[in-house]
Parts: structure tokens; C-alpha cells; sequence
């Protein structure tokens, strides 16, 4: 079994092929599921033998976004070997993923995220594509839903005591809702949804990016550059790489030349909207990443941020304070910086 704290994926063989097998389980995360969502385990097998062959599962709707990203997006992304009875079947992607490249050449950082924002935006503007997605959305992996599902119900609260950091993240958490502001609708815009460094491959080397789990729905483009900074920033927090400054330097660059692309009056939204992405999606995280049940195999990157909570938390707790302090975001943004490296530096 791969770890996922998501789905059950495996690698196998299927008549002799090699490839790996994802399972969505009644379309809930395996933490949720684990931690009791749908009930006991005989309601589970029932629920999931008729979550498994409807029409509208998320791995229905996964391999119907396989296909949209490799036809109309033009987009290279893992083979679909198939798709039957709710299991996903995909051929093995090789190559280093954008984390691989990222480690092994630091001083890359600013051109391999251009490089992989843009093909994902400029392929999914392509015609055809807005109206493939439509037809089915997965919503289920987007930052500010899943905050909102797990923050702003009167659970939330609780939820967030089983962490171990109850306290400091009720701050955090209220200091977000209270800073969101609904943000302007970009109804004719796709974005990728989970692009995670993790989540793009480059088997051919210099070539294009591959890339696996899509979250296609509609939305403000600044999401998929706001979940590549909070999981990389995690990664550096959570490992600690030597090189951890030049890559932070790298994501600093890349970010300030985004926003300085925009028309100059569009700039303050798109940082706003960035940071507050950011943080929200850190906690969504770092939240799940607490709350594991410990028959859940983790990846080393979870295993990594967990260890290192208390520090992700200082992060949260200082990072989220400017917010009510000051409406500059660019101020947000240094000042996020500043607490990431001190994250990092942390014993
Ligand atoms: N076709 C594939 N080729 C290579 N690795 C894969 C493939 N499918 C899944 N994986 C690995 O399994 C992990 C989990 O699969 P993913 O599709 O991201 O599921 P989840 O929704 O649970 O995150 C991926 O991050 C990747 O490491
Ligand atoms: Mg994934």
C-alpha cells in the first residue's frame, strides 16, 4: 500500500501489467473514515459496495479528468489504464517529482514552479476544458471547503482540541474566518486543485511535467501557486534541508514576480488571497496530520511535519496575528516568511 491519508492506493500487477490501483472509500478521507465518519464497519461495506458503482464517486469523476487533462488541456498526466467498478487503474509514472528536483537543484527553485504554474494554467484555459470539468468537479480537495468543513461547524472546536494544540489553533483558526473575505468570482477559470510538488512528475529529464491526483474544479488561479507554497514550505519546516534558505529565497522570488505580472490594481487581492490560502491550508493540514489514527501508514513528509507540529504551530500562531494587525499583505507575506524561517531554524 502506498501511504495516503486520503485514498487506498497499491501498486500491483493486473494481468502481468504493473500499475497502481486507487480506491475511494464512500468518498470520505481513510483519517475520517477511521476516525469513525461513516460509521461502523458494517455500515462502511454497506455504504461503499453503493459508493462503488455510482455514477458520480470521486474516482468516476477522477478518471473523467484523466481524460479531460490529457485530451482538451493538452496537459501530460498519468495513463489511465482504466477505470472499473470505483477503482481507478493507472500506469506508473517514472522520473523525480518537482520535490526530487527541487532538492536536487535548490537554486531552481523560482523556474521549476513558473514552469509547472503556467503549463498547468495555460492547459487548463484551453477550449473545451471548463466545460469537461463542469460535468464533474471534484470540489472535495479545495482549501477554503475543506477549512470550512472542518473549522466553522460547532465540531470545529472539538476537532481541533483532539490535536494536542486545541488552544493556539482556535486562535488561528478564528483569526482566518475573520480575515476571509469572499473572494471575486473567476467563474470562467479552472484551476488544478491539489497541484502538490509531489503531485508533478518529469519523466523525460527537461521535459514536460506529468502529473496525477487533479482536483479540477472552477476557481481563482491563485490556489494551485497557494498549495504549492504551503507543501513545500511544510517540506522545509518538516525536513529541514541544508538548502532550505535558497529554496525559500526561491519561492519569495517566484511569488513577488506573480503578483508584479498582474495589473497593478489587481496585486493587493491576489497577496491577500495568497496568504490567507496559505495559512488556511497549512492548518487544514497540519490538523490532519495530528489527528492519524496510528493504524494509518504516513509518508515521510507527514511523518516529518507531525514530528515538528509544535514549530508548524508558532508558525500558525505568528503568521495569523499581522493578519488582524495590519490589511498590507504584501506586510503578511514577509512576515509569514520571516516565521517559516524561524520554523525551520528551530531545534
Ligand atoms: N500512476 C502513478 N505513478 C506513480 N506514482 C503514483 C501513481 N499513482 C499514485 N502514485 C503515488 O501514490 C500517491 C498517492 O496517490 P494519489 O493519486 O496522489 O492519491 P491521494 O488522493 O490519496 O493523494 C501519489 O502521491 C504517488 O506517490
Ligand atoms: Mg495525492
Amino acid at each position: 500500500m502506498t501511504p495516503s491519508i486520503t485514498s487506498y492506493v497499491q501498486r500491483l500487477a493486473v494481468d502481468g501489467r504493473d500499475l497502481y490501483a486507487k480506491v475511494s472509500v464512500c468518498g470520505v478521507s481513510l483519517v475520517s473514515l477511521l476516525r469513525g465518519a461513516c460509521g461502523d464497519l458494517a455500515t462502511v461495506r454497506a455504504r461503499q459496495a453503493a459508493y462503488l458503482v455510482s455514477p458520480g464517486s470521486l474516482m468516476a469523476r477522477e478518471a473523467v479528468q484523466l481524460r479531460t487533462m490529457a485530451g482538451p488541456a493538452g496537459l501530460g498526466t498519468v495513463v489511465l489504464a482504466g477505470y472499473a467498478r470505483g477503482v481507478l487503474f493507472t500506469e506508473p509514472v517514472t522520473g523525480p517529482t518537482l520535490t526530487d528536483l527541487i532538492e536536487a537543484e535548490p537554486g531552481r527553485t523560482r523556474e521549476l514552479l513558473g514552469l509547472v504554474v503556467r503549463d498547468v494554467a495555460e492547459g487548463l484555459a484551453r477550449e473545451g476544458v471548463a466545460d469537461a470539468v463542469d460535468s464533474a468537479p471534484i470540489r472535495e480537495r479545495g482549501i477554503t471547503g475543506t477549512f470550512a468543513r472542518k473549522f466553522n461547524g460547532l465540531s470545529g472546536g472539538l476537532y481541533l482540541r483532539q490535536t494536542g494544540y486545541g488552544e493556539v489553533l482556535e486562535t488561528v483558526a478564528a483569526r482566518l474566518r475573520r480575515t476571509r473575505r469572499i473572494p471575486p468570482t473567476a467563474a470562467g477559470t479552472v484551476v488544478f486543485g491539489d497541484l502538490k510538488p509531489e503531485h508533478a512528475a518529469f519523466p523525460v529529464d527537461g521535459g514536460r511535467p506529468v502529473y496525477l491526483d487533479p482536483g479540477l474544479m472552477r476557481g481563482n488561479t491563485v490556489v494551485d501557486t497557494a498549495k504549492l507554497v504551503s507543501r513545500m514550505v511544510l517540506g522545509l519546516v518538516g525536513c529541514r534541508p541544508a538548502a532550505a534558505g535558497v529554496v525559500l529565497g526561491g519561492i519569495d522570488s517566484f511569488v513577488r514576480a506573480s503578483a508584479r505580472r498582474l495589473p497593478a490594481q489587481e496585486r493587493a487581492a491576489w497577496m491577500r488571497e495568497l496568504v490567507l490560502l496559505v495559512l488556511m491550508d497549512t492548518l487544514n493540514i497540519l490538523t490532519t496530520y495530528l489527528t492519524v489514527p496510528t493504524d494509518l501508514p504516513l509518508s515521510a513528509h507527514a511523518a516529518a511535519v507531525r514530528d515538528r507540529a509544535r514549530h508548524v504551530t508558532d508558525l500558525l500562531d505568528h503568521a495569523t496575528a499581522p493578519l488582524v494587525a495590519t490589511e498590507d499583505a504584501a506586510t503578511w507575506w514577509r512576515l509569514y516568511l520571516t516565521r517559516v524561517r524561524e520554523a525551520v531554524a528551530a531545534p
